[in-house]
């Protein structure tokens, strides 16, 4: 993983992303590490973030770093019409390392080839969120106990929901039986069904949840992605069509969890926060231990 950038999922062998989730719970237990000091990491973000960049701030101060960057490109010279090349190339100048959110699909791929220190993909359009995707695995792992043979419920966004994307990718690795539960407009695309059944993975399509809900290990709740839409009116109509309630979790595994990557807006009711079930909040926490564990391996610390 030394000095490679993180743009996809599939950048990492099943071997790699064991080793990170082993390195995120050394760090959870030693999270104040002095690893980064005359280290500085760049964060451009050209979307809207709170856990993504806030978690990777954090990791980078935890580990003794320094953070340089952008939350708004409107406040960067991206304003002035300068290219994503042009900016790349200038801040790699700066920094040891470069994590970047960009709307376009492909953007963080692009960066990664024109920059001089490695780049982390923050989530490119609809396509791929990697470091998200490994904090949810660390996730899971915690919850499970295991990573092997789970049944998996994808629900909500899965059209344009990048986490969903990445999240299938990597526990393609470990035997999972996936349920897709989306409106017929925000169904998985099709080269995710084709990826699955080259390997021989299970997967089953449905347009409502609650009379399966027993079967899940993990529920992963998506949001619709509004920004993803040029109609809002269709937006409007589908946007509330699933609502995970409380009521519906009695007949649910005991030891089963409900993950989100958040931000939430109405898919799951604010009843179910107090339920042992929900795990959204301890997820964005153990972002914080990924990203350590994302970043000492990229600029080879451990
Ligand atoms: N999960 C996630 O990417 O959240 P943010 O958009 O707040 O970074």
């Amino acid at each position: 993983m030394k000095n490679r950038s993180l743009v996809s999922i599939e950048d990492y062998s099943k071997e790699e992303i064991l080793r990170i989730l082993e390195l995120s719970e050394y760090f959870e237990n030693n999270q104040n590490q002095k690893l980064l000091e005359n280290k500085v990491v760049a964060m451009l973000f050209y979307e809207p973030s709170t856990r993504t960049r806030l978690s990777f701030e954090s990791a980078v101060n935890r580990l003794g770093g320094r953070v340089i960057g952008f939350s708004d490109a409107g406040s960067s010279s991206v304003s002035k019409g300068e290219s994503l090349k042009d900016t790349i190339q200038t801040v790699s100048k700066y920094s040891d390392l470069i994590v970047m959110r960009h709307p376009l699909e492909g953007a963080a791929r692009f960066a990664s080839e024109v920059s001089d220190v490695p780049v982390i993909n923050a989530g490119d359009g609809a396509n791929q969120h990697p470091t998200q995707t490994l904090l949810d695995l660390y996730s899971i792992l915690k919850t499970q106990g295991t990573l092997n043979d789970l049944n998996i419920f994808l629900v909500g966004d899965l059209k344009y929901g990048r986490t969903v994307h990445s999240l299938l990718i990597a526990l393609s690795h470990f035997n999972p039986v996936f349920n897709f539960i989306a409106h017929p407009r925000l169904q998985i695309p099709n080269e995710y069904k084709i990826y699955l059944n080259e390997l021989g993975i299970k997967y089953y399509e449905h347009t409502e949840f609650s009379s399966i809900i027993s079967k899940a290990d993990i529920i992963y709740m998506t949001r619709v992605q509004r920004e993803r839409f040029t109609d809002p009116v269709e937006y409007e109509k589908i946007k509330d069509v699933y609502v995970l309630k409380n009521s519906m979790l009695d007949n649910t595994k005991p030891n089963m969890r409900i993950l989100h990557p958040l931000p939430r807006v109405n898919e799951i009711d604010i009843d179910v926060d107090d339920n042992p079930k929900a795990y959204y909040f301890t997820q964005a926490k153990n972002g914080v231990y990924t990203r350590q564990a994302i970043i000492a391996s990229i600029l080879e610390l451990n």
